[in-house]
């Protein structure tokens, strides 16, 4: 009687979810999918290591999970939590099932403080320290300077690779500060051997090896938009855009795949009503249903071939102020149908 033309506009239609600020567990992950998969998203990026907390078991750094995976708050109480590789599995073949291909993250060379909590020799200092127990952007990261960084970085990749079927691996690479790297040996003399004039040339490098393992491995590699820092980025990582669209629009410009995920329009943390005082405490910003549905995610700088990179659309949703999994279902309907109207 009828006959029904439709198809999605992007490749890529994704949401992240946060289970580092405030766990996750699998029940709600695919209760997630499950209600993704009805939308017809069909990626979930899944951010399984920040700051606060290390989310997934290698079996080679079992302090990842054992120190990492925990931290105390305010009142004395821990919060605590991590997938086995086991239910990471039966996640992934649950998404698939639905359609949905999980995009995990492994976040380097900043937020990384759960795993130096573990292995104090991550960072350029080396100090003993604990899981962050606040929120905002920590100082230690990561060491781009010494050998065992990259031994660590590749064999905890080698590990989650078997894990994930889908072809990218996001690193994260956001929020990273540079003033530990300017202080330290390590960073410093490969600076000089490298010919380097400023540290952000060290995120670049770091990035540039990362990604040749990933290939390697048959992955492609992803990150925040910091990537594009210090220049030289591979033209086959691809680019998500999360302040505002600028990162997006320079990085299609360059050939770069992006996913476009504005905090101006995708973050879904931030709050639905300007009725502030009677909402739950969230991060702030207003991004109300108007505005996601009204978000065009294709720049009208771009020329109709540079537009071609621009591969996907994604809303994020960080949990800072969202202990709850019923809390994280208000926040993202009905905005999640909104979404997938854009995507
Ligand atoms: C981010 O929101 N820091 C990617
Ligand atoms: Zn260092």
């Amino acid at each position: 009687a009828v006959s029904i033309n439709d198809a999605p506009r992007f490749t890529y239609r994704g949401v992240m979810l946060d289970p580092c600020r405030h766990f996750l567990p699998v029940s709600a992950v695919k209760e997630e999918i499950e209600r993704l998969s009805a939308y017809k998203i069909n990626r979930v990026h899944w951010h399984l290591t920040d700051d606060q907390g290390w989310r997934i078991e290698i079996k080679k750094y079992p302090k990842l999970t054992t120190i990492g995976s925990q931290r105390v708050e305010g009142d004395g109480s821990i919060h605590r939590g991590f997938y086995t590789q086991e239910e990471v599995r039966e996640v992934v073949a649950f998404a698939k099932a639905h359609h949905v291909e999980i995009v995990p993250e492994l976040e380097m060379p900043g937020h990384g403080m759960a795993a130096i909590a573990a292995y104090p020799w991550l960072s350029c200092q080396g100090e003993q320290m604990t899981p962050r127990i606040i929120w905002g952007v920590e100082d230690v990261v990561f060491c781009p300077g010494k050998e065992t960084t990259f031994r660590f970085l590749e064999d905890v990749i080698d590990e989650m690779v078997p894990l994930f079927p889908g072809k990218l691996f996001h690193i994260g690479g956001d929020e990273s500060p540079r003033g530990e790297w300017a202080k330290c040996d390590s960073c410093q003399t490969r600076m000089k051997t490298q010919g380097y004039k400023k540290e952000a040339q060290l995120q670049s490098y770091l990035i540039a090896r990362i990604s040749k393992h990933l290939a390697k491995k048959g992955k492609q590699l992803i990150g925040w938009d910091e990537i594009l820092e210090g220049g030289d980025l591979d033209t086959t990582a691809v680019v998500m855009s999360w302040r505002g669209e600028g990162g997006g629009i320079e990085a299609a410009k360059q050939k770069h795949d992006v996913i476009m995920t504005p905090n101006t329009y995708l973050y879904f943390d931030y709050y639905q009503t300007k009725d502030t005082e009677n909402e739950p405490l969230a991060i702030g910003g207003y991004l109300p249903l108007e505005r996601v549905y009204g978000y065009e995610p294709m720049p009208s700088s771009l020329t109709p071939e540079e537009q071609k990179y621009i591969i996907g659309v994604q809303a994020n949703l960080w949990t800072e102020y969202i202990p709850t999994f019923s809390q994280a279902q208000y926040m993202v309907l009905p905005r999640w149908a909104a979404l997938a109207e854009v995507q």
